[in-house]
């Protein structure tokens, strides 16, 4: 199905919010689709693992229940920021604004945009060229529909736009909503046209009007922050970018784990702690060892963890940075609170040609 698309579903749990990744294999180029302020590192790091060019940051549309992500994606890939035009100036620091029938070209490969307003004025609907996957935010949620009684929400204009522009799609052209709160993660058009309980059946306009209208919903608990977050396109107010570390270029990987590039350790190696967590027999071999650091094998981290100095950022370091990485989440689990792993190990460290000690503790 997804032979000609890089494709990936990711979700944040805070806000049951999905995010889209979607690639061309052929350029690399990509864009992402309501990426979650909060969830940046982990979108960035998927980005960066799969070699991907970030062409833009799309939002479906201005959210009320999380903060978009899309002014970050700016600052750390340089992509551009889209969202619908029809918000007018409430918008700022949008730099792409699409309406109905533009196209955001990514390689080869574009997404339509279908203006679907009802949940706010400014919603859209993003289709992928073959017409086979549509990405549809607020509007037709799986088995529901969002809501319409906040920030210009109006139901009447809901129905027409999922029974006019998504409804009029393939059907199996399939449903990627914004949101789903009992873990569904797609759906497809016949499926919505023929089960959804609001709008799916034999059901017309004022049905629908109706059970909108009667939802009875709690007002959602972040729109006083998340609307006008949103409006600056998810820039803090301050204007910090936030970085998973303040004392050295750390990245978090998209398994989670803050990492950092041996170039920067070699060239601060004054300044940090490095920890040898491999075997003993492993240290006399011709990977060698950088001068200075502490050894401890991983298996006994956890009882020796007094014996690290907490004055200066730890940095584990093993064989290929993998027994570190389970060393870093110990030593963060542990309270230390400046740790990241050597990116690639050894392996990688002399790979580089990096400077490395023997055995009798020379240069080698
Ligand atoms: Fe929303």
């Amino acid at each position: 199905m997804f032979k000609n698309l890089i494709f990936r579903q990711l979700f944040d749990a805070a806000s049951s919010t999905y995010t889209y990744l979607l690639g061309d294999p052929q350029s690399r180029q990509a864009v992402v689709i309501d990426t979650v302020f909060e969830q940046h590192f982990r979108d960035r790091a998927l980005v960066e693992e799969l070699g991907l060019e970030l062409i833009a940051a799309v939002d479906t549309h201005c959210h009320a229940d999380h903060v978009t992500g899309a002014w970050l994606m700016q600052q750390s890939t340089g992509c551009r920021i889209g969202i619908s035009k029809r918000y007018g100036d409430a918008m700022q620091g949008s730099d792409l604004r699409l309406d109905h029938g533009d196209r955001v070209a990514f390689g080869k490969p574009y997404l339509e945009v279908r203006a679907t307003p009802g949940h706010t004025d400014g919603c859209v609907t993003y289709v992928t060229d073959d017409h086979r996957m549509a990405f549809t935010g607020d509007c037709l949620l799986i088995r529901g529909a969002g809501r319409c009684d906040f920030q210009q929400g109006n139901a009447s204009r809901m129905y027409h736009s999922i029974t006019e522009q998504i409804f009029s799609l393939p059907d199996d052209c399939l449903v990627f909503p914004g949101h789903d709160y009992s873990g569904r993660t797609m759906s497809s058009v016949a499926e919505e046209r023929a089960h959804n309980p609001r709008i799916g059946g034999q059901g017309d306009e004022r049905d629908f009007v109706g059970f909108m209208e009667n939802l009875n919903l709690p007002h959602p608990k972040q729109i006083a922050v998340a609307v006008p977050a949103n409006q600056r396109s998810g820039k803090p107010d301050d204007d910090k970018t936030p970085r998973p570390a303040d004392w050295g270029p750390v990245r978090q990987s998209y398994a989670g784990l803050l990492e950092i590039d041996p170039e920067w350790v070699a060239q601060h190696i004054g300044e940090v702690h490095v920890l040898d967590v491999r075997q003993r027999e492993e240290l006399d071999e011709r990977l060698g060892r950088i001068a200075g650091a502490q050894f401890i094998p991983l298996g006994e981290l956890k009882n020796r963890l007094a014996e690290i100095p907490k004055d200066k950022p730890v940095i584990p370091v093993c064989h290929a940075g993998m027994r570190s990485g389970q060393a870093t989440v110990i030593l963060r689990q542990a309270g230390f609170p400046r740790v990241a792993n050597l990116r690639g190990g050894m392996l990688l460290w002399q790979q580089i040609g990096l400077p490395v000690v023997n055995s009798t503790g020379l240069a080698g």
